[in-house]
């Protein structure tokens, strides 16, 4: 197995070690390369960078694999839930049932905002966007907990177990609280339920009638979060550790990686995905245009839920999704339109050489909208969603990098492309 790369400047040749992970993954070691060479590598983004070793989660994007610490996200998705993968992605091992009963206490005794917080709401305007709204408010957690998020490692790390089963079980409360707050409707607080049972209680109930979710429908939605927990060092975990390397706090970090998920391109299209099918549901298109113009290259006009940055095979998690849509709805007893669109646009899509040649397939934005649609909840709550299934990887991620002893603060270099050295010129002497 080769121990060396060989890399050969200006005549003079420069040997760097090679790395290679526990699941074969090799890497050259260039943490030399500026200082010996005078060289760095160029790779716009990052595509074939890796910026850290994790433990975390590992991607197979040619044959579509995707598992947390080693459990793959087939039988996470058939066997588990998301309170339990939310354990086991940050702290490594599948909680025992003292470990799952002791967090879920956490999770409960921790999901109430204290009013004082709730009054941010009141400066929001009723049609606020949401992830505008999450970000702001996750990020206020640190002015309110300031004693959790103290900017030093070591203090913060001896909080973790608290600010994280703070963080995940906030995020989700937030996440209602948003929707409320859009519908002009008032906050209803907490329950002693489970993680999502509570999430929809807080979404649903009403003052009059309580909302207490089918077992079919609490089991949908920690399916969707579950697909979400992590995945390796997508745009907005790389924002969360690049923050965290500055030796920000959990909180102010996550306000960092909400923001990086909201683009369009990223977290954002889940929501993009719903309002395509639903362009080409009103009207009464077969998708070839959204399928046309997405093959003129602009990123404004891509089909959105379609590729990604390393599956260059089918995602897993738009397959498990997808198969769930079907069971989900009939459970439900509810039928949707935009699925048949959906898997319509699919077929088409896979037939057309250009999204072959490419390697364009479903991802994991293609089918989850159809199963929250199915839950009640409406499409601009999407990415909001998105980011309470990520909160457990977003934390697992800072935590590796603030329990780093040799961790250092992300600076990537660049390559200059602008004027050279000229002179000052005074103003009377410009044109
Ligand atoms: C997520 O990284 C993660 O892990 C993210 C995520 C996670 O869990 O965190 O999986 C979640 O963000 C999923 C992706 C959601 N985004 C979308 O569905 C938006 C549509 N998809 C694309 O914008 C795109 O596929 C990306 C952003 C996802 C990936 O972009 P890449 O890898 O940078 O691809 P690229 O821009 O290099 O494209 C390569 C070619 C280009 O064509 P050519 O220049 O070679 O002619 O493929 C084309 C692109 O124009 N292309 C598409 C396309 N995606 C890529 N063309 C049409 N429609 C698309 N969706």
């Amino acid at each position: 197995m080769q121990k060396h790369a060989l890399i050969k400047i200006d005549d003079k040749e420069h040997t760097f070690p090679v790395m290679t992970g526990t699941e074969g993954e090799k890497a050259i070691d260039a943490r030399n390369l500026r200082k010996e060479t005078g060289y760095i590598f160029y790779d716009q983004g990052y595509g074939n960078t890796g910026s850290c070793e994790s433990s975390i989660t590992y991607l197979d994007g040619d044959n579509g694999v995707l598992r947390h610490r080693g459990y793959t996200i087939e039988e996470l998705a058939e066997h588990s839930d998301f309170p339990e993968t939310a354990y086991l992605v940050i702290y490594g091992e599948l909680p025992n049932a003292a470990q799952r009963k002791a967090f879920g206490q956490l999770l409960r005794e921790n999901a109430a905002i204290e009013t004082q917080m709730q009054r941010i709401f009141e400066g929001f305007p009723k049609d606020a966007p949401p992830m505008a709204m999450l970000s702001s408010i996750v990020g206020s957690l640190a002015a309110h907990y300031p004693q959790l998020a103290t900017n030093n490692f070591e203090k913060d790390l001896q909080q973790f177990d608290l600010a994280a089963a703070m963080a995940i079980s906030k995020i989700r409360t937030i996440g209602a609280m948003i929707y409320r707050h859009n519908k002009g409707l008032p906050f209803v607080h907490p329950k002693d339920l489970p993680f999502c049972n509570n999430f929809l209680h807080m979404m649903f109930s009403e003052p009059y009638q309580e909302y207490a979710a089918l077992p079919e429908v609490a089991k949908a939605l920690n399916l969707i979060l579950l697909m979400h927990a992590d995945h390796e060092q997508n745009c907005s975990t790389s924002t969360m550790r690049m923050v965290g390397s500055s030796g920000a706090n959990l909180f102010t970090s996550l306000a960092a990686a909400i923001n990086a998920l909201s683009g369009p391109l990223h977290g954002g299209a889940n929501t993009a995905v719903m309002q395509m099918l639903q362009s080409i549901h009103d009207e009464n298109d077969d998708g070839t245009r959204f399928i046309e113009a997405a093959k003129g290259g602009s990123k404004s006009s891509r089909l959105m839920g379609f590729g990604h940055a390393v599956y260059r095979n089918f995602d897993p998690r738009a397959k498990i999704i997808g198969q769930a849509c079907d069971v989900v709805l009939k459970k439900l007893g509810k039928s949707d339109p935009l699925l048949d669109i959906a898997k319509n646009l699919e077929q088409a899509a896979l037939k057309d050489d250009y999204f072959i040649s490419r390697k364009l397939y479903p991802n994991v934005d293609f089918y989850s909208g159809i199963i929250m649609r199915a839950l009640g909840i409406p499409t601009n709550m999407f990415t909001v969603m998105f980011a309470i299934g990520r909160s457990p990887g977003w934390i697992a991620n800072w935590r590796e990098v603030a329990s780093n002893p040799k961790g250092r603060i992300y600076r990537p270099r660049q390559i200059y492309v602008g004027p050279v050295k000229r002179a000052y010129v005074p103003l009377a002497n410009r044109k």
